[in-house]
């Protein structure tokens, strides 16, 4: 028994916020914020729109491009860092607005890894039989955990949401699962609050990153997980057809294309247009690339993150 993508779907909320609008807000630049990190815009949630709303929308959007009903769904699993609430989790938020009642839904947080997370947790849950149909998203408003006043990180992230269904099959789709975790090192990344962890006088919470540290821990994290996904499948650098990557800096993502010979137009991505929108960036990637015919059943793609906690993890799919 195997499990494979049967619809995607995503949501950007309205708002744009241009590199030209950050240079009204910090000391930075344009041309700083495209030749460093590939981001143009990103988008930004309204003030009554929240984690869960993204979600939703995406989530309507897999199931429609899926076929099914909400009904035909028995698993939900949300992988998110900035949640509405401390619970219900976001998981039972979107559950309850998708009018589904009595199945497991729940959320992890794994940061910009919690898509993959999600991912191969579902997986597991589809193969050994405990759930005949997922509904796996990553959402995120990581505008409301950025400081804004802070130009080294409030440039690279945006809101989002991507969502998969996923059923299970005969035939493989989720062909192998990859996922790392190492608590070191965490003051390179990290928000400052949290819920048992409370503001300090005037701290809200908010994200930080050394930014220089964390991109060379990814490049070669990331480095060795894909080569592993490579050996422990006995596939060669070129047998890929498409790279879905996290997307949190274009010189990241070449730098996995170089190491997995793939040429620049195999590997999707959509950073310009949103930043990094941590747990939504691989599958709204993904539907950006199915949708556009790029992606076609058939295809052997491979997913992959590097976040906060450090996470990682990929994932080698079968469309
Ligand atoms: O998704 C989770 C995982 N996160 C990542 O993978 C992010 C990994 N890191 C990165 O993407 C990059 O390190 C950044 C885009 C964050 C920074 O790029 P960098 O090439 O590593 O720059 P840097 O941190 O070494 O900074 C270079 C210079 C510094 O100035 P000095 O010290 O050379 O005078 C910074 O102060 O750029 C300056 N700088 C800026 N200048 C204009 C930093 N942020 C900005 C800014 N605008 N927004």
């Amino acid at each position: 028994m195997y499990s494979r993508i049967a619809g995607t779907g995503k949501y950007l909320p309205e708002r744009v916020l241009t590199n030209f609008d950050l240079e009204e807000m910090v000391d930075t630049t344009d041309e700083w914020i495209r030749t460093r990190t590939g981001i143009e815009r990103r988008h930004l949630v309204a003030d009554d729109e929240f984690t869960s709303d993204l979600a939703y929308r995406a989530s309507l959007a897999a199931i429609e491009d899926a076929g099914i009903e909400p009904g035909e769904i028995d698993f939900i699993l949300v992988g998110t860092t900035t949640p509405d609430l401390i619970f219900p989790n976001v998981g039972c938020l979107i559950q309850e607005r998708l009018g589904i009642h009595g199945t497991p839904a729940f959320s992890l947080e794994a940061a910009c890894s919690g898509f993959l997370y999600a991912l191969g947790v579902a997986n597991e849950f589809l193969r050994g039989g405990q759930a005949k149909r997922a509904l796996v998203v990553g959402a995120e408003c990581m505008s409301r955990i950025i400081d804004w006043t802070d130009r080294e990180t409030c440039v690279l992230f945006g809101d989002g949401a991507g969502a998969v269904i996923l059923e299970q099959s005969d035939d493989p789709g989720i062909l192998y699962s990859s996922l790392g975790s190492d608590g070191r090192y965490r003051e390179l990344l990290y928000a400052s609050t949290g819920v048992s962890v409370t503001p300090r006088d005037g701290e809200g919470a908010a994200l930080r990153m050394k930014g220089n540290e964390v991109f060379k821990v990814a490049v070669k994290t990331l480095g060795s997980m894909v080569d592993e996904v490579l050996q422990k499948n006995g596939l060669d650098k070129g047998e890929i057809d498409w790279l879905i990557p996290h997307q949190a800096n274009i010189r990241i993502i070449q730098a996995m294309a170089k190491r997995l010979r793939m040429p620049m137009e195999r590997v999707v991505l959509t950073i310009r247009e949103h930043g990094n929108t941590s747990a939504a960036s691989v599958p709204m990637a993904l539907d950006t690339a199915i949708r556009d015919g790029r992606i076609k059943r058939g295809d052997l793609l491979l997913l992959e993150a590097f976040g906060g906690g450090f996470t990682w993890g990929a994932s080698l799919v079968r469309y």
